[in-house]
């Protein structure tokens, strides 16, 4: 029998136009930041926009925003807090301090229970920090999300745009739709992975700089948001925007 579950999810989703997931085969290549400040330049720029962490290993989105200690609102579901001016769902709402990781089942699980319960209401955009890698939550939020698309994160390094290439194999296999490739952590300029991408066909959404204030600003939106790091993913929103009215 199908998990009755499944069926929730697709009720509170429905108000949601774009599900953006951002993704990479490799850790660390910027991911959260870019997840976070993404959704944060759609939402100055007007939009209704909801943030999902679904790093269970190693959430990091409530760092960049600074807001320790929120709490969702449990009403027939949970409503997501407000930070930011952003819809915001993270699992340390519910995993305070569990230092155990939890593990492949486990993980589908949660994933199905926080979907199922998280009422998002009317949304233009749900900005999606997954984990690193193409692991089961890749699958699972592509099984469990009618309408999710993918932002992959690479960088510069041959190494991130293999990992890349392979994720964007795959979703290409799965028929999945992929808005573009993000190029972080510049510090060369150089059009070899641009080439690469439009190369199999994917838009090349942009490059960002290599910019040592980002780490200044961890906690602190209005001094991220004017980083050259925020000026460069708020090109990406806006040409985001412009392809996703
Ligand atoms: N363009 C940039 N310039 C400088 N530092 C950056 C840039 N992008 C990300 N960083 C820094 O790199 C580190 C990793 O970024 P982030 O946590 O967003 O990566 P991630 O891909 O989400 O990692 P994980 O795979 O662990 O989830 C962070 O310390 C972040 O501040
Ligand atoms: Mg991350």
């Amino acid at each position: 029998m199908a998990d009755p579950r499944l069926e929730v999810i697709g009720r509170r989703l429905a108000g949601v136009k774009k599900i953006i997931a951002v993704s990479s085969g490799k850790g660390g290549v910027g991911k959260s930041m870019i997840a976070t400040t993404l959704a944060l330049a759609l939402s100055r720029r007007g939009y209704r926009v909801g943030l999902l962490d679904l790093d269970f290993t190693s959430p990091a989105t409530h760092v960049i925003l600074g807001v320790e200690g929120l709490q969702p609102e449990e009403e027939k579901g949970i409503i997501p807090p407000v930070a930011h001016g952003l819809r915001y769902m993270s699992i340390v709402f519910y995993a305070v301090d569990e230092p155990a990781p939890l593990r492949g089942a486990a993980v589908s699980e949660a994933i199905i229970e926080l979907m199922a319960i998280t009422r998002w209401g009317e949304l233009d955009y749900l900005v999606i920090d997954m984990p690193p890698g193409i692991g089961d939550a890749t699958l699972d939020m592509i099984r469990l999300t009618p309408g999710i698309s993918f932002l992959a994160v690479t960088t510069p390094s041959r190494v991130a745009f293999e990992t890349v290439r392979k994720l964007l194999r795959l979703l290409r296999e799965l028929e999945v739709p992929v808005v573009g490739v993000v190029e972080n952590m510049v510090m060369n300029p150089s059009s070899r992975v641009r080439s690469q991408v439009e190369g199999i066909g994917i838009p090349y959404l942009g490059a960002i700089v290599f910019d040592p204030e980002v780490e200044e600003a961890l906690g602190d939106v209005e001094r991220l948001m004017g980083t050259r790091f925020a000026e460069a993913v708020g090109r990406i929103a806006s040409e985001l925007s412009q392809q996703i009215p």
